[in-house]
């Protein structure tokens, strides 16, 4: 039987839910993934807005952040726990993103995907922009997503 997940997607709220996303990202990027650890932690966390989705018991079951450079938000570090995956949270939280984006006086977005998860952004409304490249040993394209 699959788990149904009540959530909400909002921006993070708190040290504790930091502490929450940083550790999914930690599982994420670095355990299944294999991405060094000095390259997911950037210093940058403090800067950034972060959002969420958080189910009905307070878990966090994804994260992402928006790092503002003038009128353009960078997204990343979007990560789904894993028996959360395929449901839509992910979608959710890039809907959200260019909310924050708008809020916040930005008009474009940018990122780098990893290429298996091209059409996650392409559904989104995101464009690739050049080539794939190599970045913390995994393949990915620079997408972008003008806001109107
Ligand atoms: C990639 C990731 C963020 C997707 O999160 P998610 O909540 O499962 O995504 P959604 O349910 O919103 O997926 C929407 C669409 O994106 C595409 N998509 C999502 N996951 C995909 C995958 N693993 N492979 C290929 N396409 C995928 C599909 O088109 C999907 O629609 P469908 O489920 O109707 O086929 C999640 O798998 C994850 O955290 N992966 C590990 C970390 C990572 O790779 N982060 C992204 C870095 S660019």
């Amino acid at each position: 039987m699959t788990a149904t997940f009540a959530y909400e997607i909002r921006r993070l709220r708190g040290e504790d839910e930091l502490t929450a996303a940083l550790e999914l990202r930690h599982a994420v990027f670095c355990v299944e993934q294999g991405v060094p650890e000095r390259e997911e932690l950037d210093g940058r966390d403090r800067e950034g807005v972060h959002l969420v989705a958080v189910s009905e018991d307070g878990q966090v079951l994804a994260t992402c952040r928006l790092l503002m450079i003038g009128a353009t938000a960078q997204f990343s570090r979007l990560a789904v726990r894993a028996d959360a995956r395929r449901r839509g949270i992910a979608s959710a939280l890039l809907d959200l993103a260019d909310a924050e984006t708008r809020d916040l006086g930005g008009r474009r977005l940018v990122l780098h995907a990893q290429t298996y998860a091209r059409e996650l952004y392409e559904q989104a409304g995101y464009c690739p922009r050049g080539r794939v490249f190599w970045e913390a040993g995994i393949e990915h394209i620079a997408m972008e997503k003008h806001l109107y």
